[in-house]
């Protein structure tokens, strides 16, 4: 496995894949990896001739500079795990290798047909355009033929199909496939997240209410007559009456518009939730 640190030598080793005939597999994160990473690497090491993963804190997709600064960071101990489940190279830059002055600070807005307009998009205004700056940048750098992103971040999933099957038009991404992966939880049911890494043994405990009252919610959701907004509310009150944890918002939306919905078909319900100073997101499908 080789890291790379500048977009020069990137772009070699994808040149010289793409010489070989080889297939590219790019699962982009930012790091501090987890088994939930490694679910990502793993399938794309099986389904690829050649895996790369790129670790990049971006700067731009954070709206708060506290989260960007507290932001886990440990390349060695990532370059040691994907090394030992067969990744390829490692793209591993810095942001002044990856933006130029005016990009890391230009406030572009890309259009995503309202996907950012709900949720994560209104409560981190910003955030989606950074996410998508540093995506497609990574794409145009790597161009592989699978991407890989994982369904806890579902928003974030979504705007990226929305990116490319929107880009797909003119051809900027050739054939490529996104290809979501399912969340990865432990055995107590907590989703993995690299910010769980700033959770002391008690409050990850506490943070257990977040998956609980997900899970529960499936079976309130089947009682007779039950109503989307009513779940949506007994969601919220349940997980705010566990001390330390504080709902921001809790929204079952359609899985592909992400607009509100009244019926549980085709639904998701994503929530994010305050464990003290940490920020974590989860979801769950109801149908
Ligand atoms: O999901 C993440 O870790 C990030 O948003 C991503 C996709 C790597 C872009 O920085």
């Amino acid at each position: 496995m080789q890291i790379l640190t500048t977009k020069e030598a990137l772009q070699q080793a994808v040149a010289a894949s793409k010489q070989a005939g080889q297939t590219i597999g790019l699962v982009p994160t930012m790091g501090a990896l987890h088994a939930g990473h490694a679910s990502l690497v793993r399938r794309a090491v099986e389904e690829n001739d050649v895996c790369f993963v790129s670790v990049f804190v971006n700067p731009t997709q954070f709206n708060n500079k506290e989260d960007l600064a507290k932001y886990p960071r440990d390349i060695e101990r990532d370059a040691a795990l994907l090394r030992s489940i067969g990744a390829s190279y490692v793209f591993a830059p810095t942001p002044e290798e990856m933006y130029t002055e005016e990009e890391m600070n230009s406030t572009f807005s890309f259009d995503f047909n309202g996907l950012d307009q709900v949720m994560e998009g209104k409560m981190r205004p910003g955030h989606f355009n950074g996410v998508v700056q540093v995506v497609s940048r990574l794409f145009y750098l790597v161009q592989p033929d699978k991407a890989y992103f994982g369904e806890k971040d579902y928003q974030q999933l979504a705007i990226i199909h929305h990116m490319v099957e929107r880009s797909s038009l003119s051809g900027t991404f050739g054939s490529l496939q996104i290809v979501g992966c399912p969340i990865v939880r432990e055995e107590s049911g907590l989703a993995l997240s690299s910010r769980n890494e700033r959770l002391s043994a008690a409050e990850k405990e506490t943070a257990l209410g977040i998956s609980r009252t997900l899970f529960a919610s499936l079976e309130w959701a089947k009682e007779p007559g039950a109503s989307v907004k009513e779940v949506e509310h007994r969601v919220v009150d349940t997980i705010n009456a566990i001390e330390g944890l504080e709902v921001e918002y809790y929204e079952i939306v359609d899985q592909a518009t992400l607009l509100p919905t009244d019926t549980f078909e085709h639904a998701i319900g994503c929530v994010t939730v305050y464990c003290g100073p940490v920020r974590l997101i989860d979801n769950i499908r109801y149908a």
